[in-house]
């Protein structure tokens, strides 16, 4: 690593415009977090139009509240790292084009960087990574299990083959008339009910680190419905209990299987549903019987959508001398093993 490496992270490729100023890929000296929650609420969730011109009206107050936060000037900035993708087109066109005015304008390199990427690095904030590792992956668009073999190698071994956790959650949360985003909500609920609904568990292939939650998800809402036909309440309490019950019982157990399969050193949680009180809880339970391997799990502040994160990765691309072309763009389906 160079001496004092500064990199300045842009991150908007959902609903929150962030900017963090991060020293040696390790060092948080700020991470400014502009929400836009409470302006899609209304709507139960993100209007991408609505969030391209929230991104546009906060990213230069953004980009100034970070430098001033961690007293440090563009003069000072050694990388501009910016989420590429993927996520909403347009929100993202507004940090990678901020990204690029700010990288040609004070002539500073510029590092184009995979939002899971930086989910998973998430992680190096909190603990110098040691390889091989596996990272669950569980965001609002993303579930995946990620193998890693070395810095920025990312090898998919297991994903989603229909709605992501963070999706199923939010659904969930919608069908019982939780406000968005439903995720915390259920989580909070879950704690208070018993799991006593009978819900199905995708479990796929016997070999397969797929998943799959949309069967689930349409379980909890047949179950309301039939309910309501005949007359009946149920306690959503136990039914978002049953639910998340379900949900991590197929997520912990893969990771542990894909854990021993893959004989890695640490176990990292990343993305929004890693604030899950339930899931953190079973992660740790089902991996104090094994020294062998570390589980690392973030702080709720980075595990949803911030810029340290994506400063992170700019920090290890920055070393591998990896740059980015001012031709860079937002690409929404960009492929993290690329
Ligand atoms: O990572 P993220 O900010 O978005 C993407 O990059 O896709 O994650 C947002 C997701 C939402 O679906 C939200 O409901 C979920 O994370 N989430 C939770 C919790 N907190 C946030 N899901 C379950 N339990 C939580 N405590
Ligand atoms: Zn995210």
């Amino acid at each position: 690593m160079s001496d004092n490496q500064i990199i300045m992270g842009i991150e908007t490729s959902c609903d929150e415009t962030a900017v963090s100023i991060v020293q040696n890929g390790r060092e948080i000296l700020s991470n400014v977090v502009a929400s836009q929650i409470e302006s899609h609420k209304r709507f139960g969730g993100v209007v991408p139009e609505i969030a391209s011109r929230h991104h546009v009206e906060a990213i230069t107050l953004v980009i100034e509240e970070a430098l001033k936060q961690a007293d440090k000037s563009f003069e000072d900035i050694d990388g501009i790292a910016v989420t590429e993708g993927p996520g909403l087109v347009g929100a993202l066109l507004i940090g990678v084009n901020a990204a690029k005015a700010v990288a040609f304008a004070h002539d500073i390199p510029l590092l184009g960087v995979h939002h899971i990427a930086g989910h998973i690095y998430a992680n190096q904030l909190v603990e110098e990574l040691e390889f091989p590792l596996l990272a669950l992956v569980v965001s609002g668009g993303h579930t995946e299990l990620v193998y890693m073999e070395e810095h920025a190698s990312f090898k998919v071994i297991g994903e989603t083959r229909d709605d992501a956790a963070g999706e199923a959650y939010d659904k969930v949360a919608r069908t019982l008339n939780l406000p968005y985003p439903g995720g915390p909500h259920i989580d909070r609920l879950a704690h208070e009910g018993t799991a006593t609904i009978d819900l199905p568990r995708a479990w796929l292939e016997e070999d397969s680190y797929d998943f799959s939650f949309s069967g689930l998800k349409s379980a909890v809402i047949n179950t309301l419905h039939n309910a309501e036909q005949r007359g009946e309440t149920i306690d959503p309490k136990n039914l978002a209990a049953s639910f998340q019950e379900s949900v991590i019982d197929v997520l912990v157990t893969k990771t542990v299987k894909a854990a021993k399969e893959y004989k890695v050193e640490q176990v990292l949680l990343a993305g929004g549903v890693a604030a899950n009180k339930g899931l953190r809880a079973a992660l740790e339970h089902a991996f104090s019987d094994m020294p062998e391997v570390k589980l690392i799990i973030p702080p709720l502040s980075l595990c949803t959508d911030n810029a340290a994160m994506i400063a992170a990765v700019g920090s290890v691309l920055y070393e591998k001398g990896k740059r980015s072309s001012y031709a860079l763009n937002a690409n929404p389906g960009l492929d993290i093993e690329r």
